[in-house]
């Protein structure tokens, strides 16, 4: 089947403001949005910018907005785009563009540094793996999944509106290890947190669980971060 992908294109280098143009690629309803955006790359107009890797909803790379919201052009379906109308691709909000889909991932991922996405275990170093009950690893089983794709952040309008919100995926990455009983850090991590910049900004919108392409329960780890801030009075 024919459909047409309405891009929002900007190169810095040589347009005043982005632009939309069009394109028509040969797909098949199974195949995935980011099937159709290689059809135009590779036969069209080789010019077009994007970033991916995997193509299987594992690298991260490939968040877009695509008809409006955010998704992994991996993992969206054809069949599931309406591609009966025009499918709109857009660069993901919130981060500076470097050309057409490509954005600026720099403030996205000094958020997640911020907030010591490592475990940190006190006291000397153990000769054999430190034990951890199935219930204990069940606590922060749902935050473990993030693959760091933005989608969350960039759909979060505290975040479009303040340079300063670390944003959810950076609580998500914290919320892992907060709650991971192997790392003596919590206290950290949740005073960083804690900070004007920290999970207080969020205004529970929902939008970041709504985007989350691995279905994480984003705004329940927010707001059980927030309860763990109150909880240790910090
Ligand atoms: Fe992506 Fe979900 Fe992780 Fe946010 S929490 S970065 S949406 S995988
Ligand atoms: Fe933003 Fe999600 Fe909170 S969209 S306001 S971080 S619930
Ligand atoms: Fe890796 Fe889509 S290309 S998540």
């Amino acid at each position: 089947m024919k459909v047409t992908l309405e891009i929002l294109r900007y190169d810095p280098a040589t347009d005043k403001a982005p632009h939309w143009e069009s394109y028509e690629a040969d797909v098949d309803p199974m195949d995935r949005v980011l099937d159709a955006l290689h059809h135009v790359k590779w036969y069209t107009d080789g010019t077009l910018a994007f970033r991916r890797s995997c193509a299987h909803a594992v690298c991260g790379s490939d968040a877009m907005v695509i008809n409006g919201e955010n998704r992994l052009a991996c993992q969206l379906l054809i069949k599931d785009a309406s591609p009966e109308k025009p499918i709109k691709v857009e660069p993901i909000r919130g981060l500076a563009v470097e050309k057409d889909l490509i954005v600026d991932m720099e403030p996205f991922f000094d958020s997640y540094r911020s907030i010591l996405p490592y475990l940190m275990h006190d006291g000397p170093e153990p000769d054999k793996e430190i034990y951890q009950s199935p219930e204990d690893r069940e606590r922060f089983d749902d935050t473990t999944k993030c693959i760091l794709c933005a989608c969350c952040t960039t759909s979060c309008p505290i975040y479009w509106g303040s340079g300063s919100y670390v944003g959810p995926a950076a609580i998500v990455n914290a919320h892992r290890f907060i709650f991971d009983s192997r790392d003596d850090h919590a206290d950290e991590r949740l005073a960083i947190l804690a900070e004007k910049s920290g999970v207080f900004r969020c205004r529970t919108a929902f939008n970041c669980t709504e985007a989350c392409p691995r279905e994480i329960k984003v705004t329940q780890a927010i707001q059980e971060v927030k309860r763990e801030i109150l909880y240790r009075s910090l």
